[in-house]
């Protein structure tokens, strides 16, 4: 027998997948934009110009197709220290975050 307040936990789980479906609205762009400075620039550096991991400059982004920018961040490198994001970022936060790589991260 589910009690009550379970079901609010599941409903409340649901919301951020269908808000998911449309790309990043301005303020999820921000919070994006905040992440991958952060989360990414610990490897990559803050300036994203490359530390441990490769620098994720636009010059060098926009030799890589988006899709392999994509798998790349959703699955990692094996065998290198490039983790995957797929528990943290939905594909659509994903390819918006690929997207502006190729043009120049924002800042
Ligand atoms: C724990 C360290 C670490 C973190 C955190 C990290 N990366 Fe990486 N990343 C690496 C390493 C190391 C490589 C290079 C792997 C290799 O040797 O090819 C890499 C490679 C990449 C590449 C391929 C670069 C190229 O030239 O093809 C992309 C794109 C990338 N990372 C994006 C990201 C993004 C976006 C994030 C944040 C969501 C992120 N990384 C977070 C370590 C990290």
């Amino acid at each position: 027998m589910m009690h009550r307040w379970a079901w609010a936990v599941c409903l409340l789980g649901a919301l951020p997948v269908l808000a998911a479906e449309a790309p990043p609205g301005a303020p999820e762009r921000q919070s994006l934009t905040r992440f991958v400075r952060q989360e990414c620039g610990f490897c990559h550096g803050l300036r994203l110009t490359g530390g441990l991991g490769a620098p994720l400059t636009v010059d060098r982004m926009r030799e890589r197709p988006l899709d392999y920018l994509q798998s790349v961040i959703l699955h990692g490198i094996p065998g290198t220290a490039m983790p995957g994001w797929s528990a943290f970022l939905t594909p659509q936060q994903v390819q918006w975050i690929a997207e502006r790589l190729r043009e120049g991260f924002p800042e």
